[in-house]
């Protein structure tokens, strides 16, 4: 694997594969890599002659009491684990070959719609930054298929919308959520769980696969959610929300067959996670 910080050697080593007619992946992520994320790059390498992956944390998608200044960055361990994987090419730009006119002077993508509900309202600005880094991305390296995982759901949905609007000629995959073996949704921000709330933590899964059972049964899709949301916060949850959405994030009648996703997010102690199960209503 060539590790490359400079735009300009990332153009020439993608150009020369493209030249030599292979088909290049794309795998964005902020490191601190687990096997949710080293999933992604088997996928690519399953979809592409070439795998690109990028770590950058990316200051404009944080709030300002958000948790960028102690996101874990942990580069040679991501180094190591990408070679292993099968990546090709390590894209670790700094600040300022991602932002080359200054973080203030940069030009944003504002999403509307699909970043005005759930994380969207409880992270505001946050998605806007997540497409505002992924299109540089996209034109810094030019992939033909760029893979994002299923746990961060709406942001697959706020990437899917920029590039269809956009035009971008960058097919997008979604890759399934991996898991640890009690169901915890591999995150690097569990590493910020004490060994308490890490006992705790795989309750948000539960309570995931609750919902949807309960729904399947027949329950009312309000009484699910609000129980859901109190089971959460009995165990010592505050939660953001435990909602059940259509893919396009409208609220689903009760009884009206179709595909469904159950979404939560919710705090324990200093560490908000995020979680969700698809499923279908028959
Ligand atoms: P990050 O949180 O590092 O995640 C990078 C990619 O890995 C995302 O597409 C995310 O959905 C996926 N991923 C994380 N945990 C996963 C799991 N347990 N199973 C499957 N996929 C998982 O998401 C970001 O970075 C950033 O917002 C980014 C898109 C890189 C833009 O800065």
């Amino acid at each position: 694997m060539i590790t490359v910080t400079m735009l300009d050697a990332l153009r020439a080593q993608v150009r020369g594969w493209r030249q030599a007619g292979q088909r290049i992946a794309f795998v964005p992520t902020m490191g601190n890599l687990h096997a949710g994320h080293y999933s992604l790059i088997s996928m690519a390498r399953q979809r592409a002659d070439r795998v690109v992956a990028s770590v950058f944390v990316n200051p404009t998608q944080f709030g300002p009491n958000e948790d960028f200044e102690r996101y874990p960055r942990t580069p040679e361990a991501d180094a190591k684990g990408l070679d292993e994987a099968g990546c090709d090419l390590l894209w670790l730009p700094t600040v300022e070959t991602m932002y080359p006119l200054g973080v203030a002077a940069a030009v944003n993508m504002r999403v509307p719609g699909v970043t005005e509900t759930l994380d969207g309202a409880h992270r505001p600005g946050h998605f806007d930054g997540v497409a505002t880094v992924v299109a540089r991305m996209f034109n810094q390296v030019l992939p033909d298929v760029a893979i994002f995982g299923r746990k961060d759901y709406q942001q697959l949905a706020v990437i899917r919308h920029m590039v269809r609007d956009l035009a971008f000629p960058i097919e997008i995959l979604g890759a399934d959520i991996k898991r640890e073996t009690d169901g915890l949704a591999m995150s690097s921000r569990n590493q910020y769980l004490s060994d308490e709330e890490r006992v705790i933590a795989p309750r948000i899964h539960q309570a995931l696969l609750m919902m949807r059972d309960a729904l399947q049964a027949g329950s009312p899709r309000v009484d699910v959610e609000r129980d859901a949301a109190e089971a959460l916060a009995k165990v010592g949850f505050v939660p953001d929300y435990a909602v059940i959405r259509t893919p396009g994030f409208a609220e689903p009648e009760d009884g009206e067959p179709g595909p469904r996703v159950a979404l939560i997010a919710a705090k324990l102690g200093r560490t908000r996670l995020i979680d969700n199960v698809e499923f279908a209503l028959d």
